[in-house]
């Protein structure tokens, strides 16, 4: 008992000797695009401050690197900007008040994350001199997409997938299944959910149905919704069957149209005949004039498109 209030006492002595930097709440929720002002307030041992430095900084995500939001400097007032806070992150405190706040403005989602006020009082270095907190920036999930992977056969392993490609904090996904005539039921007694992805086992007729997904997280929540038809094998047999006699059909029908052009294309073929060498000698000519003085290679493109429009020809023709 006598320890145990001697260990507070001291513990109250200490911190009191100290600097104690503390930011109020564990995190701080922020819907992406608005501002904050994250407050940060610190108790020092001396009665007045006369030089301090505040460095706010966001903290990897492992922990392990910092990437500085500013530095605020006193009783010089001046401030560094880091890079991706330039005209975002402004000093929102007043050191002769014991706060150190910092307003950041436009939030994005490079903000999501630990941020650290760190409050460095010269003649007074010993104690807490830095405290976190979380910044969660809010994004609604964007409605998710639903899919199918796997045959949907009778007697087949399924997975319903379900995907929303933006949302913080991460959504959190759920199934429900709505029999064919749009009741809802309960999803398949063997059925598995994880993360978005519902596995269902050895499916039969009466797993087909709508199947609804719904992504959330404490802002919003969206969902997607499925229609699943589940076949027999041997209707998948018989589309499969249907499905080369159409091929086979469309085969013959362009082996038909091809004939035509064809035929078509040798009577074309003479007309043009008569024009190409036409063109073939003004190429000619432009080359003894030195036009492809240059390379080779501009006129090897010049003439690669020339043929099918035949430019030079198509005038004579409508001129009257
Ligand atoms: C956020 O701050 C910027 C400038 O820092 C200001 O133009 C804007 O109006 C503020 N937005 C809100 C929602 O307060
Ligand atoms: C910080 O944000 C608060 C609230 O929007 C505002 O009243 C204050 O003027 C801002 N301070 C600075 C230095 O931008
Ligand atoms: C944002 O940060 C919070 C905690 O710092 C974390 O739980 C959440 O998963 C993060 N969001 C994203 C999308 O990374
Ligand atoms: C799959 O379901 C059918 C009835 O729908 C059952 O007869 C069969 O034994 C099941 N197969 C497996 C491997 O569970
Ligand atoms: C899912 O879609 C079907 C067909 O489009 C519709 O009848 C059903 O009401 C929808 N269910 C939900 C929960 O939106």
């Amino acid at each position: 008992m006598a320890v145990g209030f001697l260990l507070v006492f001291s513990a109250v002595l200490y911190f009191s000797w100290c600097i104690q930097v503390d930011i109020p709440a564990a995190s701080y929720d922020v819907a992406r695009g608005d501002n904050i002002t994250i407050p940060c307030t610190f108790k020092s041992t001396l009665t007045s401050v006369t030089t301090a430095t505040v460095e706010w900084s966001r903290l990897s995500k492992d922990g392990l690197s910092k990437a500085l939001i500013l530095m605020y400097y006193w009783p010089d007032k001046d401030t560094d900007i880091g890079d991706e806070y330039q005209n975002r992150a402004a000093f929102a405190g007043d050191i002769p008040r014991n706060t150190a706040s910092v307003n950041i403005s436009g939030i994005s989602m490079v903000d999501n994350g630990t941020i650290e006020c760190n409050v460095n009082v010269k003649k007074d270095v010993t104690g807490k001199i830095q405290d976190v907190t979380s910044l969660v920036v809010l994004v609604a999930p964007s409605t998710p997409v639903c899919s199918l992977e796997g045959k949907p056969e009778y007697g087949e392993n399924i997975r319903l997938l379900c995907k929303s490609a933006e949302g913080s904090p991460e959504p959190t996904y759920s199934w429900q299944s709505y029999s064919a005539a749009n009741k809802m039921r309960d999803l398949p007694p063997k059925s598995t959910q994880d993360k978005g992805t519902l596995t269902l086992v050895n499916v039969s007729m009466d797993t087909s149905g709508f199947f609804v997904c719904t992504s959330a997280n404490k802002i919003r929540s969206a969902m997607c919704n499925m229609t699943v038809a589940i076949y027999p094998p041997s209707m998948n047999i018989a589309f499969t069957a249907g499905m080369i006699a159409l091929a086979v059909g469309a085969i013959i029908i362009i082996g038909i149209v091809a004939y035509c052009c064809c035929c078509r294309d040798k009577g074309q073929g003479e007309e043009y005949e008569m024009e190409y060498p036409d063109e073939n000698a003004e190429e000619k000519l432009r080359t003894e004039h030195g036009e492809t003085a240059y390379d080779d290679q501009p006129d090897e493109e010049h003439d690669r498109s020339q043929p099918p429009m035949l430019p030079p020809n198509k005038p004579k023709g409508t001129v009257y």
